[in-house]
């Protein structure tokens, strides 16, 4: 099998200097920038053990392009491209939207109106054939329908509703054989519902809101690793009783933008189920 291949973006012009979310603020000030290179380098080359890394080139004033889950989302040889709701972000569609179609991606160039904010708000389960997506905050209901639509796969609509948790992948982490990881307050009824029926009570890992809070959530998983920023003992255990070898990578740095591992990575085969 070959290995995995992740695009991530070097944090040469990584900063907080706008507030989209509420990790942001009264964070101006308090980044470094050299610690941040390190963080990611260190990240970057623990993945590089279990995966092959593909960049993109980072672009001047867009500091939060370090966060290429929010290029895109890929099944197959397609991908859409997002359309940022903070119009902070919007200048990194055409430098993602470039790299897709460079790269030979069959691209959805989404309708203009419709918020999306790629694989920040999407994630594919690691077991049945469906896509977790997100909607409150960055990501439209009306994205839903046409990214159904175009990878012609079921879509499993999931509902927001804590500003802390404004992407799906900063509180839900399907893994490897159907696991999933996740903070459940972040969601409403409905939406918590939709994840029981699904996901089996031995293959859910519930978050508490303290490792929550340490983007535990938002993990990089390739096999039976799980690469993060922190986690508790208690959830460590947790994950090595399902069969996972964690690794933890400091990033706070990114924390003080709201992103973390997963947030700076973006799965780019996604083989079609
Ligand atoms: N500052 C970025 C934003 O608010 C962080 C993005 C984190 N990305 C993610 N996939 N959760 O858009």
């Amino acid at each position: 099998m070959s290995n995995d291949k992740i695009l991530m973006c070097p944090p040469d012009f990584f900063t907080v200097d706008y507030v989209i979310n509420p990790w942001m603020a009264g964070q101006e000030e308090s980044l470094s920038l050299e610690r941040a290179k390190q963080q990611w380098e260190t990240l970057r080359d623990k993945i590089g053990e279990f995966a092959d890394i593909v960049t993109i080139e980072p672009q001047p004033e867009l500091p939060d392009m370090v966060f290429t889950a929010n290029a895109g989302v890929v099944y197959g040889d397609k991908a859409i491209a997002s359309h940022f709701m903070p119009h902070e972000r919007r200048p990194e569609e055409h430098y993602f939207k470039k790299w897709f179609r460079d790269s030979g991606y069959d691209l959805l160039d989404l309708d203009d109106k419709i918020g999306f904010e790629g694989a920040g708000d999407c994630l594919l389960d690691r077991r049945g054939p469906w896509l977790w997506t997100g909607y409150g905050f960055r990501t439209e209901i009306e994205a839903h329908a046409e990214i159904r639509r175009f990878f012609d796969i079921e879509v499993v609509s999931i509902r927001l509703t804590d500003a802390r948790f404004y992407h799906i992948d900063t509180c839900f982490c399907p893994l490897t054989d159907g696991f999933l990881m996740y903070h459940p307050p972040a969601f409403d009824y409905e939406s918590r519902m939709a994840i029981e029926s699904r996901i089996p009570p031995h293959k859910r890992i519930v978050v508490d809101t303290m490792d929550a809070g340490n983007f535990a959530c938002n993990a990089v998983n390739i096999g039976d690793r799980v690469i993060l920023n922190k986690a508790s003992d208690p959830l460590k255990a947790r994950l090595m009783l399902a069969g996972f070898k964690v690794h933890e990578v400091e990033l706070s740095e990114f924390l003080k933008a709201g992103g973390s591992a997963k947030c700076l990575t973006l799965k780019l085969n996604e083989p079609r189920r």
